[in-house]
């Protein structure tokens, strides 16, 4: 059993756990993930690892409340123990001294995208980060990305904090000031990955992605994470999660990411009425 040693609400439906787990915080290296279970009925639930303390022995997560299993782990506490993990998984980022690096979180990718920072900020790169949020509220970890980052830039699609617009209007206006950029790594929903992939490959700037295509055992067993780059199969939990973003059909993982839509509305609804009977 896994214990929840700490909990924080970091904003609206987003949840950090510290979660006691000494094999896995032995061996976490930046842009792995575990695959976690609530108890033994539950789903398996891909996450990053968002920090690992190997003298503690405990690592950290944090996850964004988007349907049954994620709504669910959410009403955990302090005390309470998951039944499953397993990790890390997935190849680590590939940490190297390059120049100057653009980081970009979008929305709760900001949680997947810090531990990289941080690594590529200690390998001595100059690291420009740039985090956006559809709101003010919706912002997290501008503190920790703030020290992670040589600079850092926000945005918000509605304007309430930062700059007014997406991350990539702050990509473009970096690109056009003309300072080399040698390598640019985006994580957050697919739609704002593929955006900044059109938009670096215009420039011919290096992008990397850390895809979060549907998993289920996380170990290259069932093909159910199988993405098309350049043409070819790869499995995100072994091949990835980490990208080239040039080749990348990002289309068909949209596609892909939308296959169980229905099942999932399903699934939040039976566990919603569930809920509602249970506390009366
Ligand atoms: C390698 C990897 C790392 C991830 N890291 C994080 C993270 O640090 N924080 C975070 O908030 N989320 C992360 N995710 C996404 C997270 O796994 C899903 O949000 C979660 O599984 C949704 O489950 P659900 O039952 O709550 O929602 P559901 O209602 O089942 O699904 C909601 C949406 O989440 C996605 N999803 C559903 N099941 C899976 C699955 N088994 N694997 C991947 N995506 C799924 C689908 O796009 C789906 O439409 C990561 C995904 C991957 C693959
Ligand atoms: S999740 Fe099964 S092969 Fe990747």
């Amino acid at each position: 059993m896994f214990k929840i040693l700490a909990k924080k609400i970091l904003a609206s439906g987003i949840k950090l756990f510290e979660i006691e787990a000494p094999l896995v915080a032995r061996k976490a290296l930046p842009g792995q993930f575990i695959v976690l279970k609530i108890d033994e009925y539950g789903e398996r639930i891909p996450l990053t690892i968002y920090e690992y303390t190997r003298d503690k022995g405990t690592i950290s997560i944090i996850f964004q409340e988007v349907g049954k299993s994620t709504m669910q782990l959410g009403t955990l506490n302090e005390g309470d123990c998951l039944s499953d993990i397993i990790g890390p998984l997935g190849c680590p980022t590939k940490i190297e001294k390059v120049g100057r690096v653009v980081t970009i979180g979008g929305g709760v990718g900001t949680a997947v995208i810090y531990p990289i920072t941080r690594s590529l900020k200690e390998a001595n790169n100059r690291v420009t980060s740039i985090i956006g949020a559809r709101t003010r509220e919706l912002l997290i970890l501008k503190e920790e990305m703030e020290k992670a980052s040589d600079e850092l830039f926000i945005t918000t699609d509605d304007g309430s904090y930062g700059r007014h617009g997406l991350v990539t209007d702050e990509l473009k206006r970096l690109i056009d000031e003309g300072e080399k950029i040698d390598l640019i790594f985006a994580i957050g929903p697919v739609i704002m990955m593929k955006a900044v992939s059109n938009l670096a490959k215009q420039y011919n700037l290096k992008t990397m992605v850390s895809l979060n295509s549907i998993m289920v055992d996380g170990t290259g067993m069932c093909g159910c994470c199988r993405v098309t780059v350049k043409g070819r199969t790869k499995f995100v939990c072994v091949d990835g999660p980490d990208f080239e973003a040039e080749g990348v059909d990002f289309d068909e993982l949209m596609n892909r990411q939308r296959i169980y839509l229905n099942e999932e509305r399903l699934s939040i609804e039976r566990y919603r009425e569930r809920e509602c009977r249970r506390n009366g």
